[in-house]
């Protein structure tokens, strides 16, 4: 089963994407993260897109798809989970005939509702384990040792570059003007189903278990 999760930075796509792939065994396409890996790791490409990502910019349809279209031809056994892509129409249409290309289809696209305030909060307050991934809150999601990930254990908490208010506002504008279009999009293919991601973590996780049934 190939899945999108849909929602303006915050929403909780990437904490509820790590849920399916523990759960379902999904394995977890986020655009965003390959971004980040390839600006750490100083690849041409990574350089080219580090300051529009800090600003809060998307960067080209052209390197987003590319990226995609090589994790196509991978291993896909328990189905996947494209978290923070497609981003604009453009990448919607290029998804649809990448996966028809290799004899996929999509399920479902799950809409993930939120509020704007909430997402500052969500947003700002966010870190994440360096070595294993998992994603904490300043209030919400605390470790139960400060500085230490539940999960691995390590002592490696990040703050991303582009959560601050200034990129969380260009990252809102971006998702309204050219993100928000593919509701419309997948509704219209009668694949979009929604989710309250206002709710708890896990009730959220229940709503998405349900909807995908
Ligand atoms: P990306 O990495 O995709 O970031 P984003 O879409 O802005 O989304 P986030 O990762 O910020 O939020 P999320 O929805 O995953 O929320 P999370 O689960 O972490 O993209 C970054 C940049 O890369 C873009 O700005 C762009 O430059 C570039 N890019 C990426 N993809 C691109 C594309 N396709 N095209 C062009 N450019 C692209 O949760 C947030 C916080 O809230 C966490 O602390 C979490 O613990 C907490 N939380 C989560 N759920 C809940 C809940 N239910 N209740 C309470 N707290 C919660």
């Amino acid at each position: 089963m190939n899945i999108i999760l849909l929602g303006p930075p915050g929403a909780g796509k990437g904490t509820q994407a790590r849920k399916l792939v523990e759960e379902r065994g999904m394995i977890q396409l986020s655009t965003g993260d390959m971004l980040r890996e390839a600006k750490t790791s100083g690849t041409d490409m990574g350089k080219k897109v580090a300051a529009i990502m800090d600003a809060g910019e998307l960067v080209t349809d052209e390197i987003v798809i590319g990226l995609i279209e090589e994790k196509l031809r991978g291993d896909n056994a328990g189905g996947f989970i494209f978290d923070g892509f497609p981003r604009t129409l453009a990448q919607a249409d290029a998804l649809g005939a990448l996966l028809e290309k290799t004899g996929q289809t999509l399920h479902s696209v799950i809409e993930m509702r939120v509020d704007d305030d909430a997402l500052v909060s969500r947003i700002t307050g966010r870190f994440t384990c360096g070595n294993c991934g998992e994603g904490y809150h300043d209030v919400m999601k605390r470790p139960a040792v400060d500085g230490t990930c539940d999960v691995c254990g390590a002592q490696d908490m990040q703050r991303r570059a582009d959560d601050n208010e200034e990129s969380l506002r260009t990252r809102l504008m971006e998702y309204y003007k050219k993100t928000s279009p593919l509701i419309g999009y997948y509704y219209a293919k009668g694949q979009l189903k929604d989710v309250d991601g206002l709710a708890d973590i896990d009730d959220v996780a229940k709503s998405i278990s349900e909807a995908l049934g």
